[in-house]
């Protein structure tokens, strides 16, 4: 039985409780939060959990094994090295961190002490994402690109753009789907509130094949649109989150492109591009929740001394271009090459 504290109950945090709650290897020993009026409701919908504001006193118990952090993004950094300095497993939300820096450091601590680090990346654990991976990477042929829409009306984040909170997803999915990594990107963005970053931006990245991915957010769009077009020579298909039950569908269409002589005299080509329209398909999904199976998973990782699926170097990938992507907006979307050495696991 693997003890757990989670730290952080506002939005988030909730849905880790609850889940960590259902784990059979599993048991909640506290949930932490600064905030005082959060930790009431804890305790009146869950009266066997001990409830605190002081972190220490988490990491002082050796009853807790683990540390589930779900508070804002700028503490990330300083309590999962704090936790697990102490000994402990973590796990924490994306993004795990708020610079490269921050993110290397945490992997390099977990690496040092044998400990598991595990990111939330929720998306990756989906059934969707999963069925989406394995048909890009079987029958998908070249891959052409990846195009996403991930809008919204709220919620603003205090201390995060719009870049680090829901484009976070898409890169996050990018990583685990695509057998590729991107080279380099280039971002646009503006904030409409005085002194608040990003609210809206748009997204290209660059690969060194012909693949090319955008993704667009915004927490100023009046209905909410999850929705994911993934183009390759032989398959296509839309992905679309809110989608109750076929959030995957699959198309058998493309182009055909055929060389022939114009006038066989003068040896000029010209393309013919043929349209190949078949059958759509809407696979079964796996439908349990994400949380669900990636908690699980964690608590797995820690008993068996494996890597979680999304260990911290995905973590890292991801912030590189997080914090590349903030680079290019600040300078209205210069192409930053990546650096490979960071994305490579
Ligand atoms: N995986 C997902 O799909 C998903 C969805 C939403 C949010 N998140 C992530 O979860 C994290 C939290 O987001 P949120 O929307 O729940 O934020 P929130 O502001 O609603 O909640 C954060 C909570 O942390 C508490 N807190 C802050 N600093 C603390 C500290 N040092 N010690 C203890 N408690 C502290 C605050 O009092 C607050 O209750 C972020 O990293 C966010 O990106 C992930």
């Amino acid at each position: 039985m693997i003890g757990i504290a989670v730290v952080g109950y506002g939005y988030w945090g909730p849905n880790l409780v609850r889940n960590i709650m259902d784990l059979p290897d599993a048991r909640l020993v506290y949930v932490c939060d600064l905030a005082v009026d959060k930790l009431s409701g804890v305790k009146a919908r869950y009266p066997g959990v001990e409830v605190t504001t002081d972190f220490d006193e988490i990491l002082r118990d050796p009853r807790v094994q683990a540390v589930a952090i779900a508070t804002p993004v700028s503490s990330h950094f300083k309590l999962a090295l704090k936790a697990m300095m102490a000994g402990k497993h973590v796990f924490v939300e994306k993004p795990m961190a708020a610079s490269v820096e921050e993110a290397r450091r945490m992997v390099d601590e977990a690496n040092r002490r044998g400990l598991v680090l595990a990111v939330d990346h929720t998306f990756v654990h989906t059934g969707a994402v999963r069925k989406m991976r394995d048909i890009v990477q079987s029958d998908f042929g070249d891959m052409y690109y990846y195009d996403s829409v991930r809008v919204n009306l709220g919620l603003f984040q205090r201390d995060v753009s719009v870049v680090w909170d829901l484009a976070v997803h898409d890169l996050a999915i990018m990583d685990y789907v695509l057998a590729e990594k991107p080279v380099a990107v280039s971002a646009t963005g503006i904030g409409h509130i005085s002194g608040q970053p990003e609210n809206i931006a748009y997204l290209t990245l660059f690969f060194e094949s012909k693949l090319i991915a955008h993704v667009h957010v915004n927490w100023l769009a009046p209905v909410k649109i999850r929705r994911t077009l993934v183009g390759g020579s032989a398959r296509m298909i839309v992905y679309d989150d809110l989608e109750p039950s076929e959030k995957i569908k699959v198309y058998d269409k493309g182009i055909t492109l055929n060389d022939g002589p114009v006038n066989a005299a003068d040896e000029a080509y010209q393309m013919m591009v043929g349209y190949r329209i078949g059958d759509m398909h809407a696979p079964q999904l796996d439908m349990r929740e994400a949380l669900a199976t990636e908690l699980r998973e964690f608590v797995q990782s820690i008993q068996d001394h494996t890597q979680p699926t999304v260990d911290g170097m995905a973590g890292v990938r991801v912030v590189s271009i997080l914090e590349a992507a903030t680079q290019s907006i600040t300078q209205r979307g210069r192409i930053i090459e990546l650096e490979q050495s960071r994305l490579i696991a």
